[in-house]
């Protein structure tokens, strides 16, 4: 059934007792509560299983609530141009914080991350709330974020987390984090939206990566790049180039594997060992983006002894984005 009024409402009732409601967005599902509230934000770590040094994302309806959050005039010329451009969507922009916002939000640190999400159904309950929602990716630490609500009830049941209906989150992989501390412009997160967007926007160069002294104050991490095995499936995985990959199945005495590829394996290689699962991949970046994680959980469900992904070879932002991740999930 489609989300309505009477689902918003009724999120709204459990955001307001200090409740855990799972929502849709553009990219993947957030795990949603109060972020105003730190009992509630709690819940959402200790559901998630989370390091309390991971600080957590602020979702905002726009520019006026993000303005809330963060501290008196920090919301700069720069984030007024980024969100002017691409809000709503999937760009999340750390500032130092505003002093109401708890420090179990920001993982002890000075700064928040905000980002207003393009989803009628996230966009409809922010506005009904009236107020920002913490919003992590609706998974257990570590593991494939939720492009469905199906694969959030897998994860929490609806005591743990009501869980608005949105259909397929078309984007797929997380927003872009844009760090804009100290005039500085730096994406500590690759996403859908590239540094070359961001810098074209701003006027001049964006960094990409995490700075030496960026972030981190206070023990909170300076980045999601500290956390190398992240958005993984149960199953070891691994990346490889189409050649070592087809040689890895010829010599590996695994009895079943999935493999994540662009082009059918040769028939030889998927008789060679055991059972070979293929998994046709995308080969346009926006696209591969869109479907990786769904791909990634019908492996791991598969019930395989290893995962392989073929290694795209194309360099577009998107790409570098999705190899981000890829690497992250086969990490030892
Ligand atoms: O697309 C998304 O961003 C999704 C949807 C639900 O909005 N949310 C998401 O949240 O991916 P999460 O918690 O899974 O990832 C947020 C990342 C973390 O890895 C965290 O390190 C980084 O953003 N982050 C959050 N606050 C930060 C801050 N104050 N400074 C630096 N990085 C921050
Ligand atoms: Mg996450």
């Amino acid at each position: 059934m489609p989300t309505g009024t009477s689902d918003i409402l009724a999120a709204v009732e459990r955001l307001r007792a200090g409740g855990v409601v799972a929502f849709p967005t553009e990219t993947v599902y957030g795990l949603g509560a109060d972020a105003l509230s730190e009992r509630a934000v709690a819940r959402v770590f200790a559901l998630k299983g989370r390091p309390s040094n991971n600080p957590l994302i602020v979702h905002v309806s726009g520019p006026e609530m993000a303005a809330r959050v963060v501290a008196p005039g920090a919301f700069s010329e720069d984030a007024l141009r980024l969100t002017r451009a691409l809000w709503p969507g999937p760009l999340s922009i750390v500032l130092p914080r505003a002093a109401g916002v708890p420090s179990i939000v920001t993982g002890g640190g000075p700064n928040v991350a905000v980002r207003c999400p393009d989803h009628p159904v996230t966009l409809a309950l922010l506005l009904a709330f009236g107020g920002p929602l913490v919003g992590p990716s609706a998974n257990l630490s570590g593991h494939v974020s939720p492009t469905t609500a199906a694969h959030v009830r897998e994860a929490f049941d609806q005591e743990q987390a009501l869980v608005l209906e949105g259909g397929a989150c078309r984007g797929g992989i997380e927003s872009t984090v844009v760090s804009l501390l100290a005039g500085d412009a730096r994406v500590l997160r690759p996403g859908l939206i590239g540094a070359g967007e961001i810098g074209r926007i701003l006027g001049r160069q964006v960094e990409v990566g995490v700075s030496d002294t960026g972030g981190g104050a206070g023990g909170a991490l300076a980045s999601p790049g500290l956390l190398s095995r992240h958005y993984a499936p149960r199953t070891p995985a691994m990346l490889l180039a189409r050649a070592e990959l087809e040689e890895t199945l010829r010599e590996e005495p695994w009895r079943s594997a999935a493999v994540l590829a662009f082009s059918p394996l040769p028939a030889e290689d998927e008789d060679a060992a055991g059972t070979v699962h293929t998994l046709l991949m995308p080969a346009e970046d926006v696209e591969y983006a869109g479907v990786l994680y769904a791909a990634l959980r019908q492996a791991d469900a598969l019930g395989v002894e290893r995962i392989l992904i073929e290694r795209p070879s194309g360099t577009s932002e998107v790409w570098a984005a999705v190899l981000d991740r890829l690497r992250r999930a086969t990490a030892e």
